[in-house]
């Protein structure tokens, strides 16, 4: 029933970074035509793979700091904010994870200005970062909803007046040259970018195993919870307590952790959703609860394009399904969802059951049970497993409580200012 497959580094790279700009037209794909835009420059550029790579990884996910829509929309306005916050967030977000660390100094200056650097251009990062910035400032500077090959010749004519001042004339000159041929404006703005670049770029038969993915599904983990301190700990709950019930019914270690990564990311569509609905104090609307539901599909189109996540997609995607029929987005019925699913929805709805909601309070545990079995009663929820649940509850929630304290921890020292 369970394996633990080897991940494609490519297609989560890929997926991961589209998945953090699917909420408005204005930012789709940007961090992937900077990837596209650094890729070439650093191909040109003779630069060795190693530093070719670090350089695609910073471009994917530089702007990984800015949490929400809102924020990120903002960022890209950062001549008339400060840039600051978002690089450092993203500096501490790759660090926590080893093969991203490499990259952290290129996120940490991609809005340095060149007039503001000390070190020569030679300089390992200050070069990288610099291409990272042209290929932002390039990449910002695109009308959307103009024609590319009527506004190209205007936007090199932009980069050209920042030589020697924002960006250093050789990474200028290096632009001008990649940027020669209406083929790379193209590609550039192609809806089909991610394709071209999983074909292209690097990574393409790089599979890690899943243990390394981990450390990733953590720092995606903080990017989806921490938008708010009533959700800080949600998907570090869910991940506790969908690993205590797999052991308590007999699943192995390694399924266990494969529950664990599902529920790090389980709620990775919520990207998309703008805090003003996710942070909403009253009821939602119809309408702002259409927005919210499309998470569960957004997190399975993000997941299932990701070679070996099969099952991890599945665990993570189906945590809305009933066993009735009548959940979303799929409406699958029982015997489609797998026992993997069935745990992390359980989960899903304990953990949210217990924590404190814009638009209501925790709930005492005695309507928590009621609430588990009347789910388990009209066959939205397996109660097998809620049943285990019950049994074991004190010993759940001691899991559960731990792991949560961690991470409430981890989020007042590290990132409880976010304005
Ligand atoms: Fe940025
Ligand atoms: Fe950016
Ligand atoms: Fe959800």
């Amino acid at each position: 029933m369970f394996h633990s497959a080897d991940v494609n580094l490519s297609d989560l790279l890929l997926s991961l970074s589209q998945a953090m700009e699917m909420a408005h037209t204005n930012l789709s794909n940007h961090q992937l035509r900077t990837a596209y835009i650094v890729w070439k420059m650093s191909a040109y550029a003779g630069l060795p793979v190693e530093r070719h790579e670090q350089l695609f990884v910073a471009a994917s996910l530089h702007d990984i700091g800015a949490f929400s829509p809102e924020e990120k929309l903002h960022v890209h306005d950062f001549e008339l904010t400060n840039p600051e916050r978002h690089c450092n967030r993203g500096v501490f977000l790759f660090k926590q994870v080893p093969w991203l660390t490499p990259s952290t100094n290129i996120v940490k200056y991609h809005h340095r200005s060149w007039h503001s650097w000390d070190e020569p251009i030679s300089t390992d990062y200050v070069l990288d970062s610099q291409m990272l910035m042209l290929a932002d400032v390039v990449e910002r500077h695109i009308n959307r909803s103009r024609y590319i090959l009527h506004q190209h010749n205007a936007i090199s004519d932009f980069i050209r007046k920042c030589s020697g001042i924002t960006l250093h004339k050789d990474v200028v000159d290096l632009f001008m040259y990649v940027s020669n041929r209406d083929e790379f404006w193209l590609d550039l703005t192609s809806l089909n970018i991610k394709e071209i670049l999983r074909k292209n770029g690097p990574f393409q038969h790089v599979f890690i195993e899943q243990k390394k993915v981990f450390a990733v599904s953590e720092i995606f983990r903080t990017i989806i919870d921490f938008r708010s301190p009533m959700t800080a700990t949600h998907s570090c709950g869910i991940a506790a307590c969908a690993s205590t019930l797999g052991k308590l019914f007999g699943l192995t270690d390694s399924e266990c952790r494969s529950l664990e990564l599902a529920a790090n990311l389980h709620d990775t569509g919520k990207l998309v959703v703008p805090d003003s609905i996710l942070n909403k104090p009253g009821k939602l609307t119809d309408e702002e609860y259409a927005v919210l539901r499309q998470h569960a599909y957004v997190t399975y189109s993000v997941l299932s394009a990701v070679r070996g996540f099969e099952q991890i997609t599945e665990y993570a995607a189906f945590h809305h399904e009933k066993l009735d029929g009548s959940g979303y987005p799929f409406g699958l019925s029982g015997q489609h969802i797998g026992t993997g699913a069935r745990i992390v929805a359980v989960a899903d709805v304990f953990t949210a059951l217990n924590e404190d909601r814009p638009y209501r309070p925790r709930m005492k545990q005695s309507d928590v049970i009621a609430t588990l079995r009347e789910s388990a009663d009209r066959n939205f929820l397996d109660a097998r497993i809620v049943e285990l649940l019950i049994d074991n509850m004190a010993a759940v929630e001691k899991v559960m409580l731990e792991k949560q304290t961690i991470t409430l921890d981890y989020y007042h020292e590290q990132f409880q200012p976010i304005a």
